[in-house]
Formats: C-alpha cells, sequence, structure tokens
C-alpha cells in the first residue's frame, strides 16, 4: 500500500491517480475526510492527518510500502524558517515510528543552495529527513508550469503577464505536475537502497516570453510579458498582505542569477513529456 499525503492539491493527486491506474492500492492521507471523499470512491483507503499532527501521521504510515511526502506551500514563512523546522521533526518523528519501507519527499530544485531563500524550507526538512536511515528519495521538481494558473486572467483579458522572472529571454527549468506524479509514482515503486536525489525538469527549459507568446496562440490574441522592476517588488509584496517578502524576493534572485539550479545542471535532470502548451491549454479551460 502507498500512503500519499497532498492528494487533494496537484501533484499529489497526480501520484494517486497514476498509482490506481496501475491497480496499486493507495491511501489518501487528507486533513479533512470530506475533501477525500471523491479519492474514497475512487477505491482509496482514506485517512486523515495534519503534515503537522506527529500521532495521526504515524497511523497514516503505518504498514506502508511507501510514503509520498508533500509538505504545504508557505509563501511567507518567518524570518527563521521555524515552521519548516517543526514540520521536519514531525515528519522525522512519525516516519521513525511508523518505518514505512521507503519515502518519496517532494523537495525543489535547488534545495542544495547555500544562500537563504523561500526554498530554504525544503532544504531544513531534507537534511532532517537525511538523518533518518530507510530508503528516501528526495524529488527536486522545477518551477511548476502550473503556477502560470496565476497569469490566465491578465493573458485572457488584458494580453500581459507580470514576469518576476527575468529576464524574459532567460531559459527557465519549468516542469508540468503531471510529470512530477508520474516521475513520483514511479519511484514509490522503485527498491533503492540509502538516499538519493532524483531532479526533474520539463522537455526543454522555458523563457517568461515562451510563456506570453504560448498563451497569445492558443488564445488568439496578442499577450505581452512585462517584467515587474526589482526595485518594486518588496512593497508591492507586502501590499499584498505578505509579512516578510524577503525570502521569495531571494528565490526568485535564484532563479534570476542562476543560483537555483540542479545539482547536475540541465545535463543531469530526469526530462518530463509534458509541455507547456499542454498545460496552459489545460489552465485556459479550467478558469
Ligand atoms: N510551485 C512550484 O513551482 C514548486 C516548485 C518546486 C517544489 N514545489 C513544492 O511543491 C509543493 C506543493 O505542491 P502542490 O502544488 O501539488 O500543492 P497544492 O496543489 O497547493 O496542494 C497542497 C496540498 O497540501 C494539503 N495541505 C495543506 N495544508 C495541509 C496541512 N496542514 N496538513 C496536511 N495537508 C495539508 C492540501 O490539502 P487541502 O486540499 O485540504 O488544502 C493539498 O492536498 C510544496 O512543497 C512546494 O514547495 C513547488
Amino acid at each position: 500500500m502507498f500512503a500519499i499525503t497532498g492528494i487533494t492539491g496537484k501533484v499529489g493527486g497526480e501520484v494517486a491517480r497514476n498509482l490506481l491506474a496501475g491497480n496499486q492500492p493507495v491511501r489518501a492521507v487528507v486533513r479533512d475526510l470530506r475533501k477525500g471523499e471523491p479519492w474514497a470512491q475512487l477505491g482509496c483507503d482514506l485517512v486523515r492527518a495534519d503534515i503537522n499532527d506527529a500521532g495521526a501521521l504515524t497511523s497514516a504510515f503505518k504498514g506502508a510500502e511507501s510514503v509520498f511526502v508533500l509538505v504545504p506551500p508557505n509563501f511567507d514563512p518567518s524570518p527563521d524558517f521555524h515552521e519548516a523546522r517543526a514540520t521536519a521533526t514531525t515528519l522525522k518523528s512519525a516516519i521513525e515510528a511508523a518505518r514505512p519501507g521507503r519515502v518519496v519527499y517532494l523537495s525543489t530544485i535547488g534545495a542544495q543552495a547555500t544562500q537563504s531563500n523561500l526554498l530554504t524550507q525544503h532544504t531544513i526538512i531534507e537534511q532532517v529527513l537525511g538523518e533518518l536511515s530507510m530508503p528516501i528519495t528526495f524529488l527536486r521538481p522545477g518551477w511548476f508550469m502550473e503556477n502560470c494558473s496565476w497569469d490566465v486572467a491578465s493573458a485572457t483579458d488584458d494580453g500581459v503577464i507580470l514576469s518576476f522572472l527575468q529576464p524574459i529571454d532567460k531559459p527557465v527549468p519549468m516542469v508540468a505536475t503531471a510529470d512530477i506524479g508520474r516521475v513520483a509514482a514511479e519511484l514509490l515503486q522503485e527498491a533503492w537502497k540509502g538516499h538519493r536525489v532524483v531532479e526533474l525538469e520539463g522537455p526543454h527549459r522555458v523563457t517568461p516570453h515562451e510563456i506570453a507568446t504560448t498563451f497569445a496562440d492558443l488564445l488568439g490574441r496578442p499577450v505581452r510579458m512585462e517584467p515587474v522592476p526589482r526595485e518594486t517588488w518588496e512593497s508591492l509584496f507586502k501590499s499584498q498582505g505578505m509579512k516578510n517578502p524577503i525570502p521569495r524576493i531571494k528565490m526568485l534572485d535564484g532563479f534570476n542569477e542562476g543560483w537555483i539550479e540542479f545539482e547536475g545542471a540541465e545535463a543531469g535532470s530526469r526530462k518530463g513529456k509534458v509541455g507547456l502548451q499542454a498545460v496552459l491549454q489545460t489552465l485556459i479551460e479550467l478558469r
């Protein structure tokens, strides 16, 4: 049996769909049983556990051949990242107590970076889980193509997309969540020893400019990408309600300056199959 956290979200849902398509038994780990009901109807065992509840996670992970661990995104962490440290400790104690056969942890591109930024949350969790003796895969995907869901309305209605990724002709390692889910489901079913890192991006790197031209093709209207000046980010993010925008700004700097990159660079990463056009088409249809 495979225990899947984050199953009501994008990646977790894809992982579960891939396992179910292969007739594998899935335990859906949800924080709200009502939201998990569609998964129960698909034949999943349904259990409730918050990512910060060690006791509930221990029960949820017990008896699992492999566990898929997804930590919900926190775009506005405290300056000392204490939320990630607490989650790391909780996860470690639950995995230690439940002793599943193997663990696949959804991390991120750039988890090895030494400069503090938003992704440091995954660096912290990787380090703490790295103290466990069981087989663990740290799956590090690139920037999700589905982040473009934030741009569908402005592309469609105004023909303008604001870009924090700059310069807009710089290729960025991006990946579709469908590829992450497919690869994660494969990894969960593999046998391996010790700890390993798997880095994953899409078939080719994507520039912000290409996002605009692809939207333009799909929408049948001109769409242009407009870089947001770096000096305005802090006040902009604060005006949007962020308390501590620095980690997010540093993460964007890391992509733009190239120090958020795969350990094995482009040559060393696995390549997915799903391209930008297919992802944007779906996002437009979902609007
Ligand atoms: N976006 C990117 O470019 C990118 C790149 C690399 C890595 N990542 C990482 O990918 C992960 C996000 O994946 P995603 O986009 O698939 O997430 P998502 O669609 O936002 O889904 C989040 C999932 O976490 C669940 N969740 C939220 N709070 C929870 C809690 N307190 N306890 C238990 N479960 C909780 C949600 O359940 P509900 O349905 O109940 O809310 C949902 O199933 C993050 O760790 C992020 O850092 C993202």
